[in-house]
């Protein structure tokens, strides 16, 4: 396949680090140089499925097609206030748009994992145009009275549209089921067969071992990407990596020995969107120009699950 637009859209309500410190034990001091993060974006009176519908428009905008064009749409997202219908049709609805549709829960790999299923459906010659959105709102899943977890997240969504072509070189999907290291119990209502009471739980989070697993696994899944398309670290262009924690893309940097350069952030102003974060990187960097036709792009991202992938996209 071929990506021929891309897409993101923010929530307008900035929060500050300062701003946190207003109400909780945290600040600055502690928040910046252990993650990078300066401020994020955080869903106030706008809704998820909003932010999704533009993030999807502007994407098919830059693609030239409108939403009757796409006969595939992959949504990836983790929570909304919906259980049931998934985002996808939700959004679907919004926009006028009515082919197949699914919704995975892949976390902050979903980007990668959705551009694998995509791809699977192009080479099985069933599909001409995909529409994959990342949407989330990670801010509505933490306790903010947990200053170890509610700092390190934003809200946003992500697009990217592609249609035929064989510019996706690569790609590795990873599994490490361990779902105690990140998780969000829901509280389930009892029925005539279950009396206890099942009270869920905020996002929790074991932040050190994710933050080993991260690094760990995305050198890892790069150096597999990047062999299977028979690259080398010069020949890449642009890492995209999922924007979690700078020391992490930082760790990662160097464990592989490459140039800061190539690693485009924005982490500082947004905080980590989960799967939402490498669609709205890959959206603001084509909206600067930093891509030309025949730059490698590789992107890596890590989370729940555990899961994590990578995969190489051709400009
Ligand atoms: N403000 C002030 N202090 C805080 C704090 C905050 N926001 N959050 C935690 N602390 C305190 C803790 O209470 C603890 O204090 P104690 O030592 O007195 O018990 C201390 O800071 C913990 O520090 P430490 O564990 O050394 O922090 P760290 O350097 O490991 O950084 C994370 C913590 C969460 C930033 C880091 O582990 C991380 O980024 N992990 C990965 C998380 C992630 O990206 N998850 C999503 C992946 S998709």
């Amino acid at each position: 396949m071929k990506l021929i637009g891309t897409g993101s859209a923010l929530p307008k309500r900035q929060v500050t680090n300062d701003e946190i410190s207003q109400f909780l034990d945290t600040g600055d001091a502690w928040i910046r140089p252990r993650t990078g993060i300066r401020s994020r974006h955080v869903i106030s009176d706008e809704r998820i499925e909003d932010l999704a519908a533009d993030a999807a428009r502007r994407a098919l905008d830059m693609a030239g097609l409108s939403p009757q064009d796409i006969d595939f749409f992959i949504c990836s997202n983790v929570v909304n206030e919906y259980m049931t219908p998934g985002l996808s049709c939700i959004v679907a609805h919004k926009m006028g748009m009515a082919c197949p549709m699914i919704d995975i829960n892949c976390a902050c790999p979903g980007f990668i994992y959705a551009m694998d299923i995509a791809e699977t459906y192009f080479q099985a010659g069933k599909v001409n145009h995909v529409l994959i959105l990342c949407a989330e709102e990670p801010t509505r899943m933490t306790s903010w009275e947990d200053r170890g977890t509610c700092v390190l997240f934003g809200d946003g969504a992500g697009a990217a549209v592609f249609t035929r072509g064989d510019k996706l070189k690569a790609v590795r999907l990873n599994a490490e089921p361990d779902p105690d290291k990140i998780c969000e119990i829901r509280t389930l209502m009892p029925t005539p067969f279950i009396t206890k009471e099942e009270t869920g739980t905020p996002l929790l989070m074991k932040g050190r071992e994710v933050f080993k697993f991260a690094v760990s696994t995305s050198i890892r899944d790069i150096r597999t990407v990047m062999a299977q398309s028979g690259l080398t670290p010069d020949r890449v262009d642009w890492f995209m990596i999922h924007q979690a924690n700078l020391r992490i893309i930082d760790a990662i940097r160097e464990g592989l020995g490459i140039d800061p350069a190539r690693f485009p952030a924005n982490i500082g102003d947004h905080g980590n969107s989960s799967s939402a974060s490498c669609p709205i990187l890959l959206d603001e960097c084509n909206r600067q120009g930093m891509f030309k036709r025949g730059d490698i792009l590789v992107f890596s991202a890590f989370g729940a699950g555990l899961l994590s992938a990578a995969a190489v996209l051709e400009w």
